[in-house]
This record gives structure tokens, C-alpha cells and sequence, in this order.
């Protein structure tokens, strides 16, 4: 296993629509495994393929220790709306309250090509349809309302020279040296 680098706002390989998986290989699971140790390492409780640079449409999530991984992910049902906070490991220090459905029922295959249907809601609702956006280009600052946008990209332009080339490094000294509860 091994910690990837987090690709982060600015990095084209973000808004790229990824590529269904055909069959789900060793290389698929390496990739997952690494993605769960990026997140953890990166303390955040999702992340999607687009965010290390690839482009299968994958995605790992750990709400509240339930882990998943979830392969073509695809929301079948979504039900009411939600407002709440949320912020991505891509656009590090950056958060907004964001409109989602409450409850969300999604179809994947899971790491041994089995369908599995994962049903959720509250944070694992938000998380879900945060991670199926990143597997189509999207990023949750899209939302935004048109000045809470500006806001938000305004405060991304002083944050974005840390990361030079879009890259953010995960280093694991830093573990709980900055709060980033809530980066999916
Ligand atoms: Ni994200």
C-alpha cells in the first residue's frame, strides 16, 4: 500500500468524467487499498478516483467506521433535501453549506465484482453523493450560489500557492495538526 498524492482545485484530472470499470482486477483493489490509506492518512471520510489522478470510477468512504468501496457507483433513488456543511480534500480549507437529498440509495459493485445496493442518510447520504459527483467531474463549490462561490474561490486563490503543481502532498506527521473533519 502507499499514500497518493491528493490532486486539488485547479487540477484538471478533477473535472474529468471517469471511465466505467469492466471487470474489477487486482489493479482495481491495489487502487482501492491506496485510496483508503491516502484517506485516512489525509483524515477525511471519502474520496474519489479523480482525486489521486486516475480515472476509474471508483470511490472509498469511512462514515462513522463504516467503511466502502465502491466501484461504478450509480444513485438509484434520492429522496427530500438537506442543507449542511461540507468541505473536500481537494479544496483544502475551503467549506460550504450545500443543498443534497437526504436519503440516497446507490448501486456499485464492490471489491470482489459483487452488486451491492448501499442505502444512507445524514452524512453518509451527503458523503455518497459527494464522491458519485467527483466520479463525474463535479466539486461540491459548484453549488454554490454565484457570490458564496466567488467567496470561496477567492479565499482558494491565497490557500493554492501551498500546492504547488495542484498537488497536495499527504504527509502523515501532520496527522491532527489542522482540522479537516468533514473533507470528503
Ligand atoms: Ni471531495
Amino acid at each position: 500500500m502507499s499514500i497518493l498524492d491528493i490532486r486539488v482545485l485547479g487540477d484538471p484530472a478533477l473535472r474529468k468524467e471517469t471511465a466505467i470499470v469492466e471487470s474489477v482486477t487486482d489493479d482495481i483493489r491495489a487502487l482501492i487499498s491506496d485510496m483508503f490509506e491516502t484517506m485516512y492518512a489525509a483524515e477525511g471520510i471519502g474520496l474519489a478516483a479523480p482525486q489521486v489522478g486516475r480515472t476509474e470510477r471508483v470511490t472509498v468512504m469511512d462514515v462513522g467506521g463504516a467503511k466502502y468501496a465502491l466501484i461504478n457507483p450509480e444513485i438509484m433513488l434520492s429522496q427530500g433535501s438537506i442543507r449542511g456543511e461540507e468541505g473536500c480534500l481537494s479544496i483544502p480549507e475551503v467549506f460550504g453549506d450545500i443543498e443534497r437529498a437526504s436519503i440516497v440509495t446507490v448501486r456499485a459493485l464492490d471489491e470482489t465484482g459483487q452488486e451491492i445496493e448501499v442505502g444512507g442518510s445524514e452524512l453518509l447520504a451527503r458523503c455518497l453523493q459527494h464522491e458519485i459527483d467527483h466520479l463525474h467531474g463535479k466539486l461540491f463549490v459548484d453549488y454554490l450560489s454565484v457570490l458564496k462561490r466567488r467567496a470561496a474561490l477567492a479565499k482558494w486563490e491565497k490557500i493554492k500557492a501551498d500546492y504547488p503543481g495542484y498537488v497536495r502532498k499527504v504527509i502523515l506527521e501532520k496527522r491532527g495538526a489542522h482540522h479537516s473533519e468533514g473533507e470528503l
